[in-house]
Order: structure tokens, then sequence, then C-alpha cells
């Protein structure tokens, strides 16, 4: 609470008749500020709104006042009126008891929660100072905020009543229009305004179509290793995930997992978290299979927009012609994550489901940021914006490779990846990820181990990196850290580095209908998908 609290009308318990009316008051805000109700240091209500509010004179109230000065609990101070005192009198005299409302829940009540409310897990956000190798996070310290102030700004001053209103639960129209016109130009998708919904980010995007498609039992398959946020959201909902093997073309197809499935969520540009590129004749294989089979695919593209090499393939919406699918992006990775900001792209069919679905949840995304996007966009900034950071991050990812093949030779083979904000690093034989991991945490560096991602058994270990989020400088601290954490753990493991044999890595999943999965089988030498380039899977065990 902080001191606008001033502004805010305080509820004070009735009187009980007879009580004189002073007494009253200096009782009820005494019990609000030992109940926690006002924190320390924040400001009253001024005498004149409580005396209007409570129909007291504002002798009353002051007398109130008074008597909680002299006892220690507020302060008055020229020009800032009457404000709780830091430290209450009672913290003086009992050390360490918080003065907190008790709330029900602390009395130790079951509660009964629905199916729902007890699926659900809690999705964490990666929180503390940005270092080397975040992953998943654009340079956010590089975001043009000034513009956006200035594009902000203008909006707001131009601000109808109309914007103060609300819109359509689909979103925002001149956004809507902008977004598909972005999709349709850059991104090979294929759909009119009509189609785009504005949903805060593909996690409500995937909540949404969860909502929309899922039933407790249905089958979702979702390649593995896997985006955990759709895994948690398919879960919640009570559906059964089969993770489905990649190979160096992308999601498999021959897979048991798939049989039966009502829903398979994939990231054809750039998979998460290997990197690999689903390529052209798999998407099309993977459209025929959804076409025959009558199931949905939820195609996320969070972060396709930073291609450094390589062609770019137009996303599977645009090669849909049986409206089997549904497209989702974000913000969060062009612009910045709190923005909270990304579009769903429908079948014509499904605009008036989802238009239901937006409207009995959050009516619609915030308008003013809406517009403001929607003003950043047409004015040429995002592009702008999408342009220079490309430029950034293959420098970084140029820097990451470079001190890669300098240091951590022998250690850690980072794969060159063609598009993304990461890549993954493989680690020699049968390395602990997690144990790197760890080993990196105590040098002040982040790497995620892929096992973390996976659901069936982890063929070889990896760690995810990213390189975007920090500059050079950093990338190259990261590296020598990382490399003399990795090499602590060979001679403490006592080992000596096996010869570099794979190159690829194998996410070997057990069949769909074997569960539950076992995330932490032993490891199984192999191959698998590194590069968006199509190319037959070698098999296991072969050099490369
Ligand atoms: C594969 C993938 N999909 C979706 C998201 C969620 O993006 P948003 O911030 O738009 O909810 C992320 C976030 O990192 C992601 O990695």
């Amino acid at each position: 609470m902080s001191r606008q609290t001033a502004q805010l009308a305080l509820m004070l318990p009735p009187a009980e008749p007879g009580t004189p009316a002073g007494r009253w008051l200096y009782a009820a805000l005494r019990t609000a500020i030992l109940e926690g109700r006002i924190r320390p240091g924040a400001r009253l209500p001024s005498t004149r709104d409580l005396a209007r509010h409570y129909g007291l004179s504002r002798g009353t109230i002051v007398g109130a006042f008074d008597q909680l000065k002299s006892e220690g609990y507020v302060e008055a101070s020229v020009g800032s009126g009457t404000c709780l005192a830091k430290t209450l009198p009672e913290a003086l005299l009992e050390v360490g008891r918080p003065a907190r409302p008790r709330s029900p829940a602390t009395r130790g009540r079951p509660r009964r929660l629905s199916e729902y409310g007890r699926r659900v897990s809690l999705f964490e956000n990666r929180a503390g100072p940005v270092r080397a190798f975040r992953t998943n996070q654009p340079a956010l310290d590089l975001f043009p905020t000034t513009l956006w102030a200035q594009v902000a700004a203008r909006r707001l001053r131009r601000a109808s009543t109309s914007h103060l209103l609300g819109c359509d639960p689909m979103g925002y129209q001149p956004l809507r229009e902008a977004v598909a016109d972005y999709l349709t130009t850059s991104r090979g998708v294929c759909c009119v305004p009509q189609q785009v919904a504005i949903v805060s980010g593909v996690q409500e995007a995937l909540d949404l179509v969860a909502r929309l498609f899922l039933d407790p039992g249905d089958r979702v398959a979702m390649e593995d290793p896997g985006y955990v946020g759709a895994r948690l959201v398919f879960e919640a909902c009570g559906a059964t995930v089969a993770p489905v093997p990649l190979d160096d073309e992308g999601i498999t197809l021959g897979d048991a997992s798939l049989h039966g499935a009502r829903m398979v969520y994939v990231t054809p540009a750039h998979q998460f978290p290997l990197g690999v590129g689903m390529s052209l004749q798999r998407r099309l294989a993977l459209l025929e299979w959804a076409r025959a089979s009558g199931a949905m695919i939820l195609e996320d593209d969070y972060d396709s927009e930073y291609r450094y090499s390589g062609r770019p393939v137009p996303a599977l919406q645009g090669l849909d012609r049986h409206g089997q699918v549904i497209f989702a992006g974000s913000f969060s990775k062009v612009l910045f994550p709190s923005l909270r900001m990304g579009y769903l792209v429908v079948p014509s069919d499904l605009v008036d489901r989802v238009a239901a679905v937006q409207s009995v949840t959050r009516r619609h995304a915030p308008l003013l940021e809406q517009a403001v996007l929607a003003d950043f966009i047409v004015g040429g900034h995002f592009g702008r914006h999408i342009r220079r950071m490309r430029e950034v991050y293959a420098e970084r990812l140029s820097v990451l490779l470079e001190s890669a093949r300098g240091r951590l030779t022998g250690l850690l083979e980072v794969s060159p990846v063609e598009a993304g904000l990461q890549t993954v690093g493989w680690l020699r034989g049968r390395s602990d990820g997690e144990a790197a991991a760890n080993a990196a945490a105590r040098r002040e560096v982040e790497v995620t181990p892929l096992s973390r991602y996976g659901q069936g058994k982890v063929g070889r270990s990896g760690l995810l990196l990213g390189f975007a989020a920090v500059d050079t400088q950093e990338i190259r601290r990261g590296v020598r850290e990382l490399a003399t954490a990795l090499e602590e753990g060979i001679v403490s493991s006592g080992r000596s580095p096996p010869p570099n044999r794979f190159r690829h890595q194998l996410i070997e999943t057990p069949r769909a209908d074997v569960s539950p999965p076992t995330p932490s089988t032993p490891e199984r030498d192999g191959h698998g998908p590194s590069r968006s380039r199509p190319r037959r899977t070698p098999r296991a065990g072969s050099d490369r």
C-alpha cells in the first residue's frame, strides 16, 4: 500500500450504540492498524474526508488522531498529512510478530477445490538479474522505451471516450488489422483481420484453445522435449499429454502417441527447445494426418521473427487448406514480455467461439495498450526494432559460437541455430545436465538442462543456452565460467571426457500408451535433430 491510501475510503466497523464517537473512532483505527489493514508508513485519510464519510465533526477526528499520535501509532508531518508510524509500538515490544490480518486460510480448514483447481500447477516466471545464458528473453535493455513512451503519450492525448469504454472481445480492430498484415506478409499466414484475436501472449492462447477443444481424458500430442507451459495448460484441463519424439525434420508422425489425439501442439518454425525447423515435407504430412484424423493442430510461433540463416518456411497455418490449424504468436520476444500481448489466428468458423470465451473471461485485452501497440506497428517502429535486434542477436550468437569453439571444445558442443533466442549445447557422453547446470549456477551462469523439457527418455544430455538477453562481454564471461564449471565436474567425477561421437541428439520417448513419463531414465547414445535444414535421421550410434 502506498501513500495513496489517503485517497481511498477507510472502511471501519459501525459504532456500538452508546459508545462516544471519539472513543469508537480511536478504537476502530487502532484495530485497523494492528490488523495490518493500514501498512506502516501509509497515509491516513484526511480529517475532512473521515468527517464527511462518518458524519463526525473534524474536532472528533483530530482528537482520535492526537491520541494515536501520543501512543506512537501515527506521525503527522507538515504537507503530507497523518501517516502510520513505520514501526508500531507493538513491534518494539514483541519482536518478530508481524501485524497481519488473520485470513480464514490460516485456520487450516481444507478447501474444496474443483478438479481443475487441484490439477493446475504454478508455471514460474524467472526473475533476478539477467546474466549469461538466460533463455527465452530478448535484450530488454535495448528496447526503445523513450520511443514507446512517445507513441503511448501521443495515443493517450488523442484517446477518445470510446478508447475508455472497451472493444470487441477479439480485440482492437486497428491492431487486428496490423497483426493480420504483418502475419500475411512476414510469416506466410493466410488470414483476414476477423480471424485474429488479441490475447495476452501465447500462454493465454494455449489456455483458450484448450478450453475450446479439450475435455478431461482427451489426448493431446506434443513434441518431446517441448514447452512446459503448454503441457501444464493441457494437464490442468485434465487432458492426457502424449509425448511424441522428434527427428531432424520435426515431430515424427509414425508414433503411437498420435493415435486418437484430439490436438497436436507444435513449434514448427523453431522447435522449442531444440531449435529444429520442421521441414516442408513434414508440415505437409502433419496437415494430411490432421485432416485424416480430424485432430486440430496448435501452431506456436513464439519467436520465429529472429532468423539468422537459412530460408524461412511459411507457417503451417499458411499451408492448411482444411481449417485444421490454429496459429498463436506473441510480442513477448519481439518487444517485451511484460506487455502481455499476443495473437491467435483461428479458422473463420471458430471466430464466434473464441469471442464467446474472451467475453466471459477477460472481456477483451486492455484497450489502450492495444492502441499503443497498433500505433507502434503502423508507425514502422516494430519492423525497425526487429531488424535492429536481428543484427544484435546474430552478433551475440556468433560470439557465443566463436568463444565456445575456443573454450568449450571437448566439453560442450554448441549448435549453430538458424533462428530464435537460444541454442543447445550438447554435453559429452553421459554427463549429467542437472549437475552441470548447478555447477554453472555456482559461477553465476544460467543454463537449463534439456531433461527439464522432456517427458521421455533423454538420449543425450544437453543444456539450453540463451544468447539474446546479455551483451557480448557477458557471453564471453559466461563461456569461460561454464568451461571451468564443466572441467571441474569432469575432474570431480574422475572421468576423462569420451570422444565426441555424437553431433545430434535423440530424445527417446516411451510409446504413448506407456505412462507415466520417465524423466530420469538412463541416457542412451543416439542422434536426432539439431539444425533446421531437412535431413534424414542418421542411425543411432553412427558418427557424423
Ligand atoms: C515455446 C514457447 N511458447 C510460448 C511461450 C509463452 O509466450 P508468451 O509470453 O507470449 O505467453 C514461450 C515463452 O517463453 C515459449 O518459449
